[in-house]
């Protein structure tokens, strides 16, 4: 059996990305869980949901999957008010976090799913919506055995690119050498995105830099994003 077709395989039989782990939540990432989840929450459906009602606006939309404690997420939608950003997390606590930063500086420009992001993909949003599309230092499962949890293999980016809209773009980050190059292959096999550079792009003034990021660095690793535009 071909690779794709294992991988295909690992996507129907269910592997997830992430293995939930039973965190720590601390009170204020609780109860803003409890209290602003209604506010600024959007609750996993089987039905699309309209993203222009939901944020009262139609400036570009942006997706974010997978943003941890969220506070990239935060500062990206604090330094660019004229674009809608979506954060897609299984994380409890981070949401929690991410909540609270929302109310704290009373943001209106993002909105918080807490669910399995392909799932979200397959079920809740409409193709051609998206701007962009950002996964920064999805978790690498380094382990060999491990490498079909993944997030970024061809089956996943194939139902990403359609809900982007021409000229939207996804952007990539790892601290993983051989992710970075597997990221690199998968988003070039796929058929409507073109490299926006050569081979790896430096890290945009937009990005800043995250937390999974930081702890990389401080083990001495290197970063690689990776920047790809929808032709059509
Ligand atoms: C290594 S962390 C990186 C967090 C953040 N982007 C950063 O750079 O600090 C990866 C995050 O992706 C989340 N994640 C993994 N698979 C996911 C999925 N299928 N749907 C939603 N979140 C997911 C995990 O819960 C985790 O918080």
């Amino acid at each position: 059996m071909s690779d794709e077709n294992n991988q295909e395989l690992s996507h129907i039989r269910g592997i997830r990305s992430y293995v939930l782990r039973q965190g720590h939540m601390t009170r204020l990432q609780s109860e803003a869980l409890k209290n602003l989840m209604p506010i600024w929450g959007i609750e996993y459906q089987q039905n699309n949901i309209d993203l222009n009602e939901i944020f009262s606006s139609e400036h570009p939309k942006i997706l974010e999957i997978g943003f941890g404690m969220g506070q990239t997420t935060f500062e990206m939608a604090k330094n660019r008010p004229d674009i809608d950003y979506l954060g897609v997390e299984i994380h409890g606590p981070g949401v929690g976090n991410l909540l609270h930063l929302i109310d704290k500086e009373k943001l209106t420009n993002i909105r918080v799913i807490r669910h399995d992001a392909v799932e979200v993909i397959d079920s809740m949003l409409e193709d051609d919506v998206l701007s962009g599309i950002h996964i920064y230092f999805p978790d690498p499962w380094h382990k060999k055995r491990h490498h079909k949890r993944r997030l970024i293999q061809p089956p996943f980016i194939h139902k990403l690119v359609p809900k982007l809209k021409s000229g939207g773009y996804i952007h990539l980050a790892t601290d993983w050498e051989d992710y970075a190059y597997q990221m690199l292959d998968v988003l070039s096999k796929e058929q409507n995105l073109v490299n926006s550079f050569e081979t790896f792009a430096p890290r945009p003034d937009y990005r800043p830099v995250t937390k999974f990021e930081l702890r990389g660095k401080k083990l001495g690793h290197d970063v690689w994003d990776i920047i790809f535009t929808k032709n059509n």
